[in-house]
């Protein structure tokens, strides 16, 4: 194995510490950082998430409040506890988990919440500030998996990026992300033809595809950066996007799964939520 691990729980550590330490300082002006989680339904999978985020919290001394809502939750109800945490002065980070039960609208749930309360960053006001490059809240995992970027030390500026994927939670925001360090940003997608010859130019390749082992060695250029952003449960176990084996034998740095972006994610919803925090003071 050729390739230098980015490890997500090393980060995620000394990230939390200091974390942490600016979340103390905070309770000693009298405020306390508070996320409230918004899960409706019972995907097993999002329980996990939620499940994890709320002790994120506990870990860095944060309050956290996890609103569960029935499968059934009608699209007024929803919304009526969204404007209820906006006005809720404890409260200074709203995530709604997703994906919502089909019958719900997610665009309209989301548009709801304060954009200064928005840590997710799925705001329209914040997806529109990213794209222009104005200051503004950044979605969790495109900003854990940038950070991870950074710390290989490797000048970004005028490097080949390709992001596989393009969803408005990952792969939209990872482009205008890489973009506004002025890396070479091409994004592809189900409909991409000749994948493997985008990604083979590819220095830092970010693969959000939701289909285990789909990036092999093959399709990865010698030297590159590579952030698996997949979490795909097959056999019990969890896997990313790509076929690790193969890939860091031909990358020069490399994300795990478990261990990788994953860990990064719950980390930048904490930093968001303590950002969002002590804009109020
Ligand atoms: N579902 C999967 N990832 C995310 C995320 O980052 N935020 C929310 N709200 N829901 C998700």
């Amino acid at each position: 194995m050729a390739a230098r691990i980015l490890d997500g729980k090393q980060f995620s550590a000394s990230l939390r510490e200091d974390i942490a330490r600016r979340v103390s300082a905070l309770k000693e002006k009298g405020v306390t950082p508070g996320l409230a989680v918004i899960l409706a339904g019972t995907d097993p999978a999002s329980e996990i998430y939620v499940r994890n985020k709320g002790n994120g919290c506990r870990e860095v001394g944060m309050h956290s409040e996890t609103i569960l809502l029935p499968e059934d939750v009608s699209q007024d109800a929803l919304e009526a506890e969204i404007e209820r945490l906006n006005q809720d002065r404890r409260i200074h980070g709203i995530l709604v988990q997703l994906p919502l039960p089909k019958h719900l609208n997610e665009e309209a749930a989301l548009a709801k919440i304060l954009p200064e309360k928005d840590v997710d960053g799925f705001h329209l006001l914040n997806a529109g500030r990213l794209m222009t490059g104005a200051p503004g809240v950044i979605p969790c995992t495109p900003r854990g998996a940038l950070y991870m970027i950074q710390q290989t030390g490797r000048s970004l500026s005028g490097l080949e990026a390709v992001v596989i994927g393009r969803s408005n939670i990952v792969g939209k925001p990872m482009a205008a992300l890489l973009l506004r360090e002025n890396c070479t940003v091409t994004l592809c997608h189900s409909r991409t033809r000749n994948l493997a010859e985008h990604t083979r130019r590819a220095d830092i390749l970010v693969a959000a595809v939701g289909k285990a082992g789909f990036i092999t060695g093959d399709m990865i250029k010698p030297g590159a950066i590579v952030i698996d952003v997949g979490i795909n449960r097959v056999d019990g176990k969890v896997r990313g996007d790509v076929d690790f084996e193969s890939a860091a034998a031909v990358a020069d740095w490399i994300t795990p799964v478990p261990g990788g972006v994953g860990k990064m994610t719950i980390t930048m919803l904490l930093q968001n939520t303590l950002e969002a925090a002590e804009r109020t003071v």
